[in-house]
């Protein structure tokens, strides 16, 4: 791996899983989880995704800035054995830590433009080639044709297609409305809300206890270059994963203005379509995001050599 691909640091034992990453395949037991009926739309997905390899979820959290992809995905790794992978997160530990990657990264996601294809696959699949097995989900990627059609060469060569494509589908006016009361926990990715889901203690992560920060990006003019750039490259991955129907890959879509209608929409077609999937026994233990998810395969490879 090239200097410009080294990760950001990673806990000890995470490294050590980098090290055996066999240890962190396990074979997934049934489900608790109730069988729901589905609604119709959610038909389709329940027939193609799952089966064609055992059930193993993997997912792209897909929709515009501020739809809500990194709230959805914390809460669904809280509650079940799934980790979650987002490229923002990625790139914001990059920033901070002042990697290559990060320092050639920092204007371009503040200003609200776009990483290269090529260099974000690399970002990208420096940590998910070492999920293996487990259930997985893509939060910020792909954004573009290009990288959608680069992940999934990718990941067929490696026998281990795309199952589910989830489109949070929210009007632009409400999205607008919440970015001003958004605030970080940058290290864990975590996102709060002053009006939704406010921290317990004003200005400090639930968890750690350590300052949520703004992100540079969060600002009115700079957000609505975002909405741009998702309009003009992002949206047309919408109807290439439609045409992949056929192909194993199910595209549903999810709309909703509160968290309230979004999250059960999105339990029960998690839930009816992919029933090896577990909940947590201790569903404290972990919020989201990308070193969280290190640190998560840390203990389940820990779990396993015990
Ligand atoms: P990234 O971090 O991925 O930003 P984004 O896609 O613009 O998405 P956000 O994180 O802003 O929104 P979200 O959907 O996660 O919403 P959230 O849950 O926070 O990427 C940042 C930058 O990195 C990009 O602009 C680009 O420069 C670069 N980049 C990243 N990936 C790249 C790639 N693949 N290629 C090239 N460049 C890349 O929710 C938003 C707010 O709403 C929060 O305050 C939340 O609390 C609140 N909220 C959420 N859900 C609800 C609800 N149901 N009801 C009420 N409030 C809610
Ligand atoms: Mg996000």
């Amino acid at each position: 791996m090239s200097a410009l691909f080294a990760r950001p640091s990673l806990p000890a034992a995470a490294r050590a899983a980098v090290r055996a990453p066999r240890v962190l395949a396990r074979a997934f037991g049934g489900s608790s989880t109730s069988q729901k009926a589905l609604p119709f739309s959610l038909r389709g997905a329940r027939e193609s995704t799952a089966q064609a390899d055992g059930g193993v979820l993997r997912m792209l959290m897909f929709g515009k800035p501020g739809a809500g992809k990194g709230t959805l995905s914390g809460r669904l790794v809280k509650k079940y054995d799934i980790v979650s992978l987002s490229t923002g997160d990625l790139l914001r530990q990059h920033i901070a830590e002042r990697t290559e990657v990060g320092r050639m990264a920092e204007e371009i996601v503040a200003t609200g433009g776009l990483i290269p294809d090529d260099i974000m696959l690399k970002i990208l699949t420096s940590r998910l080639d070492l999920l293996h097995n487990k259930h997985w989900i893509l939060d910020g990627f792909p954004r573009t044709l290009g990288q959608g059609k680069l992940l999934d060469d990718h990941l067929r060569q490696r026998g281990t297609p795309l199952s589910l494509v989830v489109n949070i589908d929210v009007a632009d006016e409400i999205i607008l409305s919440r970015i001003s009361d958004r605030w970080v926990h940058l290290p864990s990715g975590r996102v709060y809300n002053l009006s939704y889901n406010p921290p317990k203690v004003a200005g400090l992560d639930d968890e750690t206890g350590e300052p949520l920060t703004k992100r540079p990006d969060d600002n009115p003019e700079i957000f609505a270059r975002r909405l741009e750039k998702f309009y003009a490259s992002t949206s047309p991955l919408l109807s290439y994963y439609a045409e992949q129907a056929g192909n194993g890959t199910s595209l549903v879509t999810l709309k909703g203005a509160t968290s309230d209608e979004i999250w059960p929409q999105l339990e029960n077609v998690l839930n009816t379509s992919f029933p090896t999937l577990k909940e947590r026994a201790d569903q404290k233990r972990k919020g989201s995001l990308s070193e969280a998810v290190m640190a998560r395969a840390e203990g389940d490879s820990a779990e396993l050599v015990r």
